[in-house]
């Protein structure tokens, strides 16, 4: 497909056009939606576009690989891109507008400013990758102040990420909603996400040690376990009987302040970052203790 044929799907790169954009949806008396992704879209990304189209009035689906949020030794530079496959599903899902800026639009010479984040950026992903969260953070406030969006999207894929939006749209009294989305697996269980190309060959069946353990944990939890470090070892032994599986963490955590979580007494995320090979995937799910 090319822009022409797109049917009302706009790609713009300025902040002015995105903000004229917006201005005209409202001045129609529309509501508008925002979805954050950095692109190489799958269905994962799309349901949340799906929940923004039947939400809202207008739609904004933002594509930015943000440089902020990856490490020295991160996969900034072969961060997959299939921009023109991206724009055509999202005319599919009926979004509005496409925004997909270069870095200096984000980013002008002497960009100097971020936001400082602590609570739930602390623990987890915050141990584990200096400053990601703090790049996160920056883009998605600017991102919000850019569209001006009354609700925005984000996946509970990505749960930590989530919490921490919470968090700053609560402590900096951001005025947006923010919509938690289900995560979308693959048939077998995968968590769909970006990085899953990078796992060439047999890593992509390795990779499902991740769901199996988290499955694990879920079934010792129906049968009664409620002890944490219980569940964490037979969770490790899944994952490490993979080969090439190294845990970067596993652990169990109250699902509002990502707290670490000794029993299972209450509804508890099981969160996962493993490497397979040199591909750094994360998952989590909830695990729900019968009511007694
Ligand atoms: P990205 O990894 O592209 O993800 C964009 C959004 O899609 C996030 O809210 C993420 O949680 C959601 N998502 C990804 N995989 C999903 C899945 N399998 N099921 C449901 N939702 C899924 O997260 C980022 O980009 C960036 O950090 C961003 C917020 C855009 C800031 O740069």
């Amino acid at each position: 497909m090319s822009d022409e044929t797109r049917g009302k799907l706009r790609r713009t790169t300025t902040v002015g056009e995105l903000r004229l954009a917006v201005a005209a949806a409202r001045s129609e008396g529309k509501s508008v939606g925002l979805v954050p992704t950095m692109g190489a879209l799958h269905q994962g990304h799309l349901s949340l576009v799906e929940a923004s189209v039947a939400q809202c009035g207008f739609t904004v689906v933002t594509i930015f690989v943000n440089p902020a949020q990856f490490g020295p030794d991160e996969d900034l530079a072969r961060y997959p891109c299939t921009l023109e496959a991206d724009l055509d599903a999202l005319a599919r899902c009926g979004a509005d507008v496409a925004f997909v800026p270069a870095a200096e639009e984000i980013y002008p010479a002497g960009h100097a400013t971020g936001v400082e984040l602590g609570g739930v950026a602390e623990p987890l992903e915050g141990q584990h990758r200096a400053g990601h969260f703090a790049g996160v953070a920056t883009v998605v406030l600017k991102l919000f102040n850019m569209a001006g969006a009354d609700v925005a999207y984000f996946g509970r894929k990505d749960y930590q990420q989530m919490q921490v939006v919470k968090q700053m749209v609560a402590d900096l009294n951001v005025p947006i909603t923010i919509c938690e989305c289900p995560t979308v697996r693959e048939p077998d269980g995968l968590a769909m996400s970006s990085r899953n190309k990078y796992l060439a060959g047999d890593a992509r069946q390795r990779a499902l040690v991740l769901w199996k353990s988290l499955c694990l944990a879920r079934r010792a939890v129906a049968q009664g376990q409620r002890d944490g470090e219980t569940i964490l070892r037979q969770m490790r032994e899944v994952i490490r009987s993979a080969e090439g599986a190294v845990i970067d963490y596993a652990a169990l955590v109250d699902p509002e302040t990502l707290a670490g979580v000794a029993r299972v007494e209450q509804p508890t995320l099981a969160v996962l970052a493993v490497k397979i090979d040199e591909t750094r995937l994360i998952d989590n799910c909830l695990l729900e203790p019968p009511l007694e």
